[in-house]
């Protein structure tokens, strides 16, 4: 399996880092390499305008304002949504933010959040009302059956969070059903899909939901920016937490207008470098083609559980099931400590290059209860191959050998 992207395209794979000719990058999940067309947009910015949006009238302004606005339009295009309906973030945890401080909750509201969510799905949520979590992982009839019972076990909840694609176990949730449910009791249908906008074709109107939330540091792109999409009627019923300029239209002594959505929801100076270089992300993921990274995915995660099972190593999402997976695996060594996994991913790092993440992957609830401990994830995306895989388990390999990884 090679890379589905030339790694030259990615400059720390191509001799960027000083003294790691050969690097192994395995930490997709929490931030994706950036190709070198994307570098260019965000440097053209400063090149050829490096002004405001919105604000100006001049020349310089208004290039930057048409950029800007061209993101909103391509994110629109990669999920067949309506440009005004694009809310620009900063990121997910700040999507999921806009939509918890902004929906009219109260202390006593219910909200069922999924046990593979984020913090960033959760922590928003639990601290404005009543959290309760859901099961969607190993057993999928028994999650759904609980989940189910959950929905009608009290007042009817406000909202059902979920995540698209685990960022721990990188398996993926079939949304249709689970949206199905909610829409009985009238549950809004929150979905994180910060693992999926990357890996695959994402749909929100065609899978129901309500709101959407992505980033672009996954996806190819620059950090800084970020998704939220909801519908009109959603969006103008959200109270903006963030108020100043660019969210309203007249102000006076006496009060001010707010500015239409989804301009209201984007508070103050944008990342206006961002967003040139999140549109030539989508560009490039446009040119890739998501069905083919999506197949691409399959054959990464395919070959880590594969050397992952030959060597009888734990891991987290249910070892026998063939439900799709990310390019996402999670090892752990029961038992083995914060410190101890701190010194085995430094040493990846440092003595065979392999980039990947260790820990509890803001996603502490649900690690402590399945690994009992931190985790070591490896996650791939266009620029893996199969090289990068095994090259990472012969590390680990050695490093077991000596007595590091067990
Ligand atoms: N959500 C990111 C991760 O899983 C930061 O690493």
């Amino acid at each position: 399996m090679k890379p589905l992207c030339p790694r030259t395209d990615f400059p720390p794979l191509d001799g960027g880092v000083p003294h790691v000719p050969d690097l192994v990058y395995l930490d997709s999940a929490a931030t994706s390499l950036t190709p070198r067309p994307v570098i260019d947009a965000v440097r053209s910015y400063y090149e050829t305008s490096s002004a405001n949006i919105h604000r100006g009238k001049h020349m310089l302004s208004d290039l930057a304002s048409e950029a800007y606005e061209e993101c909103r339009f391509a994110v629109a295009d990669f999920l067949r949504v309506r440009h005004s309906e694009v809310v620009l973030t900063r990121n997910t945890t700040h999507g999921l933010n806009i939509l918890a401080n902004g929906l009219p909750l109260t202390p006593e509201d219910r909200v069922l959040v999924a046990a593979d969510n984020h913090h960033s799905a959760l922590l928003p949520w639990q601290r404005r009302c009543v959290t309760e979590r859901i099961g969607t992982g190993d057993d999928p009839q028994a999650s759904y059956a609980a989940y189910r019972a959950a929905l009608t076990a009290g007042p009817p909840p406000r909202a059902v969070v979920l995540s698209h694609c685990s960022n721990v176990t990188g398996i993926y949730l079939d949304v249709a059903p689970w949206v199905a449910a909610a829409r009985e009791v009238g549950a809004l249908v929150i979905l994180d899909a910060a693992q999926t906008a990357p890996h695959r074709e994402l749909d929100p109107v065609g899978l129901g939901v309500d709101a959407v939330v992505f980033s672009a540091h996954k996806m190819l792109g620059p950090t800084g920016i970020g998704v939220l999409w909801a519908g009109t009627e959603l969006l103008e019923s959200l109270t903006p937490t963030e108020i100043g300029g660019g969210t309203v239209d007249w102000v006076d002594d006496d009060g001010f207008r707010w500015r239409a959505v989804p301009h209201r929801l984007e508070a103050g100076t944008p990342d206006v470098a961002a967003a040139y270089g999140f549109t030539a992300a989508l560009q490039y993921l446009r040119r890739t083609g998501m069905r083919r990274i999506r197949e691409h995915d399959h054959e990464v995660a395919g070959l880590m559980v594969d050397e992952a099972r030959k060597r009888d190593l734990s891991f987290l999402g249910d070892r026998n099931s063939s439900a799709e997976r990310a390019a996402t695996l999670s090892l752990f060594w029961p038992g083995m400590s914060g410190a101890r996994m701190d010194v085995l991913a430094r040493a990846l790092s440092d003595s065979y290059g392999v980039m990947c993440r260790s820990g509890y992957l803001c996603s502490q609830p649900l690690v402590t209860r399945h690994a009992e401990g931190p985790v070591l994830r490896l996650s791939g995306y266009v620029y893996t191959g199969a090289d990068d895989v095994t090259r990472a388990f012969a590390a680990l390999d050695e490093l077991a050998a000596a007595g590091m990884a067990s």
